[in-house]
């Protein structure tokens, strides 16, 4: 059975007190799934959270790091450093670091093979520009990003990898997938999966939507048989909303 797995993804938002704020307003609420919990503070934050939320099934998780173990990488964040502190998953390949920060499908499989050496879970982000969508070319994207960065695993890494589908355009617009784009992208993820490494291996594999999943839309999102729950932006920034998706199963 697939995990359901709902992960608040914070970005560049919310400094020490806010991040104190919104998670004791998180341990206020009820979870009556049984989706697991994730949030992402920023990195200046982490430790915090890791702290305040450790008697709580909520996972603090990581949203980025470098491939190298240590050195000089000014600014940068290593596996090692994020397990010292209690954070055994991290986000890798969102969109907005492909973007700003020129991360390639190779950093991103060196990346992946660092966490995996690490013993880290990885929440392995990809999705398609919205040219790429109007041009038909959303499968031949997704795949290649897929291929490019993890198809050099053996097939039982994927026990520590969970997918993120996140189309590009629909993160942070308003312009949520349909349920139906979203169960048929992830329908081809899964088949991709499957030519790869087999049905046993894709069929476990959790795949995550996210881009504008919002308490109106999740439950209808969630209901679709190959969408095992989301990566959630903006609305993770409210507890209550974060919840409601959380519970949306
Ligand atoms: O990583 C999740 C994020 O990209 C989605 O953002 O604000 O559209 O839920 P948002």
């Amino acid at each position: 059975m697939r995990k359901h797995i709902v992960a608040g993804n914070w970005k560049m938002n919310n400094d020490l007190s806010q991040t104190e704020a919104l998670i004791n307003a998180i341990k206020k609420q009820v979870k009556t799934s049984d989706a697991e919990v994730m949030i992402a503070p920023t990195f200046t934050n982490l430790w915090q959270a890791f702290q305040s939320t450790k008697d709580y099934d909520v996972e603090v998780i990581a949203q980025n790091m470098h491939f190298a173990e240590n050195g000089a990488y000014t600014g940068e964040v290593s596996a090692s450093m994020l397990k010292s502190i209690g954070v055994n998953t991290v986000i890798l390949g969102h969109s907005e670091r492909r973007a700003y920060f020129n991360e390639t499908d190779e950093t991103l499989a060196k990346k992946v093979d660092t966490a995996l050496e690490n013993e880290m879970r990885v929440i392995f982000c990809f999705g398609e520009e919205l040219a790429d969508r109007k041009s038909g070319k959303e499968e031949t994207v997704v795949e290649d990003q897929i291929k490019n960065a993890l198809f050099h695993l053996e097939a039982d890494a994927f026990k520590q990898i969970v997918l993120a589908y996140e189309p590009v355009w629909a993160i942070g617009t308003g312009e949520t997938a349909t349920p139906e784009q979203a169960q048929d992208m992830h329908a081809f993820i899964r088949k991709t999966l499957a030519a790869k490494y087999g049905a046993e291996v894709a069929d476990s594999v959790s795949i995550l939507y996210g881009g504008s999943v919002k308490p109106n839309n999740a439950q209808e999102i969630f209901s679709k048989p190959d969408v095992d729950g989301g990566l959630i932006g903006g609305a993770s920034l409210k507890a209550e909303d974060f919840f409601a998706i959380v519970n949306a199963f």
